[in-house]
């Protein structure tokens, strides 16, 4: 049916964030079967069950304008689908597979991001305040998880990176570690000395013209 008003440009809008929404909870449990992370696999369980209820809201909307939500099919989020399919199939479980998943999903989260994010205008615009409030909810979620996938992603990359070769790593880490040491001891003692001196010079004491930078930050804030 080819779409000539607002009204069934929001309406379609609509039919794919709720095709969107029943696929990912279609594909939400394969994806925590292959998840190494307790804090993943616990985000990723608990939007499952925030998504069933995203979709109870998406029934309200449909009720509210007196419209059903149809059999309308996502492609986006059938492609991003596959997409992490692929991934799942590819690499091997553990902390790489992981930081895969959470980027497969937060690509599904952020198209859910845009989408909620369109249809919101288009219900602020028509005045359904009750639509609006109802799909602001959701995207409040969406954006919630999507942080939450952020916060998971710093432990999980870390890993992920560490275990790529870990010998390798610890060496390079330790010959690193061992050239910062050296020059931090450096610079702490002589910071420490000037510390008891002068105060005011602790910041421009990593650079070797001590005084001048000093004088320059004088003469910047008297400028002000
Ligand atoms: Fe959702
Ligand atoms: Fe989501």
């Amino acid at each position: 049916m080819p779409i000539q008003t607002a009204e069934e440009l929001f309406l379609n809008e609509l039919k794919d964030i709720y095709s969107a929404e029943k696929q990912s909870i279609r594909a939400y449990p394969r994806v925590t079967k292959k998840i190494t992370s307790d804090d993943l696999r616990e985000a990723v369980e608990q939007h499952l069950e925030q998504t069933k209820a995203q979709v109870e809201r998406l029934d309200q909307v449909f009720e509210t304008l007196g419209k059903k939500s149809g059999s309308k099919t996502c492609e986006a989020m059938k492609g991003l689908i596959e997409e992490a399919g692929e991934l799942l199939d590819e690499i091997e479980q553990g902390p790489v597979l992981d930081a895969a998943i959470i980027g497969a999903l937060q690509k599904m989260e952020h198209y859910e991001i845009a989408s909620y994010g369109t249809a919101i205008a288009f219900a602020e615009a028509m005045e359904q305040d009750e639509i609006q409030q109802l799909l602001q909810q959701t995207l409040d979620e969406e954006k919630q998880t999507d942080e939450r996938l952020t916060g998971v992603a710093r432990d999980v990359n870390h890993e992920a990176i560490s275990g790529d070769a870990e010998e390798e790593e610890d060496d390079e880490e330790e010959d690193d570690s061992e050239a910062e040491d050296d020059s931090e001891d450096e610079d702490d003692s002589e910071d420490e000395e000037d510390e008891e001196d002068e105060e005011e010079e602790e910041k421009p004491a990593k650079s070797s013209g001590r005084k001048t930078p000093a004088k320059k930050s004088a003469a910047k804030s008297s400028k002000k």
